[in-house]
């Protein structure tokens, strides 16, 4: 196991500045993963881990030792990718085996790490079998194990999931988990998935344009987004914006916005009077119906759309701060025609407020 810490990564490709000082410490043993859009620079920065990718300038440490220079093959990492990059002519068994075959490993320990490996990704009855006679997500599991087999003190997966439908893409994702829950190996991974994201890692690295802009747990990136991107890149459904201006009056604070909707702030000293802001609110923190806390702030609503999850529905409305989409468990909603009055009332308590101008976080 081992920590990596990058240091003020920068990688340019011709005049093109694809990663501007990242600065990340991934401790030993940790779950992290680098979620982003398309473009974002996550492979990139997986691929500067791996040494498959130089740097521009900066330093790659892995467990306290810096790799910045060294090979891939002395870098003591395993990669697992989108592709599986099976060997064809190999059975599972020889793929599997393959690096320590390389390494001159006697046949029977070979046999031996490779039978317990596929024991544990139920992939024992499959040895003989080639690539071609598997399913994708069985292909991603025996990538997995040749990966696992090398006992490499970090692995780095980039979108492993993305070639499978959405089932199995749950299931898999579950093992991959399940093996980190067993070996507590250090994980970096690579997705643009947010579901993923939050679901697999102990902490989040969010990307975009080659910048960090912010690192967390899952839970903090949810719940104190540090800027309107990260907010509206985590959470699903996406959360609410709705434009304000703050309005400071003794002690008195508010934000201000269209057709007299007012909401009072609890966070004082977050803004100051006459500032631009954005408001955020996530779909559960919008009230469907009419038993109202102390602090919601009523608006009217009529509805657009509404969707059944089973547990959940989902409505989204015209409201005059615009549209509003919002998730409750009252099955009634979901029976609202369009265009009918509905009643919402948004969690004061839980409204993100953000610049308008910086669109930075002020509460
Ligand atoms: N070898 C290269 N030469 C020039 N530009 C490159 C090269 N590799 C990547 N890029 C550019 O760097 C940027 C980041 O690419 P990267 O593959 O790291 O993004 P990503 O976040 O992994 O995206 P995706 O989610 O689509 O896989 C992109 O604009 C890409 O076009
Ligand atoms: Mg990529």
């Amino acid at each position: 196991m081992a920590s990596v810490t990058l240091d003020a990564i920068d990688k340019r490709f011709g005049d093109q500045h694809i990663i501007k000082n990242v600065s990340v410490d991934i401790r030993d043993g940790e779950f992290c993963v680098l979620v982003g859009p398309s473009g974002s620079g996550k492979s990139t920065l997986l691929r500067i881990i791996a040494g498959l990718e130089e740097v521009s300038s900066g330093t790659v440490c892995i467990g306290g030792r810096d790799v910045t220079q060294l090979h891939p093959k002395e870098r003591d990492i395993a990669m697992v990718f989108q592709s599986y990059a099976l060997y064809p002519q190999l059975t599972v068994r020889e793929n599997m085996g393959f690096s320590l075959k390389l390494a001159k490993r006697p046949k029977a320990e070979i046999d031996a790490v490779v039978n317990e490996i596929a024991r544990s990704l139920a992939l024992d009855k499959l040895l003989d079998r080639y690539p071609r006679q598997l399913s994708g997500g069985q292909r991603q599991r025996v990538a997995m194990g040749r990966a696992i087999v090398r006992k490499p003190s970090v692995f780095l997966f980039d979108e492993p999931l993305s070639n499978l439908d959405a089932a199995l893409r749950h299931h898999v994702r579950a093992e991959i988990r399940e093996m980190y829950e067993r070996m507590r190996t250090t994980c970096v991974y690579v997705t643009h998935d947010q579901v993923e994201a939050m679901t697999l890692a102990d902490r989040i690295v969010v990307l975009r344009d080659g910048c960090v802009e912010q690192v967390g747990t899952p839970v903090e990136l949810y719940d104190r987004p540090v800027n309107r991107f990260v907010a509206q890149f985590i959470g699903s459904p996406s959360i609410n914006f709705f434009e304000g201006v703050a309005q400071v009056r003794g002690d008195q604070t508010a934000i201000r916005c269209a057709d007299g909707v007012e909401i009072a702030l609890h966070d004082r000293g977050a803004v100051h009077d006459g500032q631009e802001v954005i408001c955020g609110i996530r779909p559960e923190h919008i009230r469907i119906g009419t038993d109202e806390g102390a602090h919601d702030i009523r608006v009217d609503a009529r509805v657009k759309s509404g969707e059944f999850y089973g547990a959940e529905t989902l409505l989204v409305c015209d409201t005059p701060v615009g549209p509003l989409a919002a998730t409750g468990r009252d099955r009634q909603a979901y029976g609202l025609q369009h265009g009918a009055q509905a009643s919402l009332s948004i969690q004061s308590a839980n409204l993100h407020l953000f610049d308008r101008a910086t669109e930075l976080r002020l509460n």
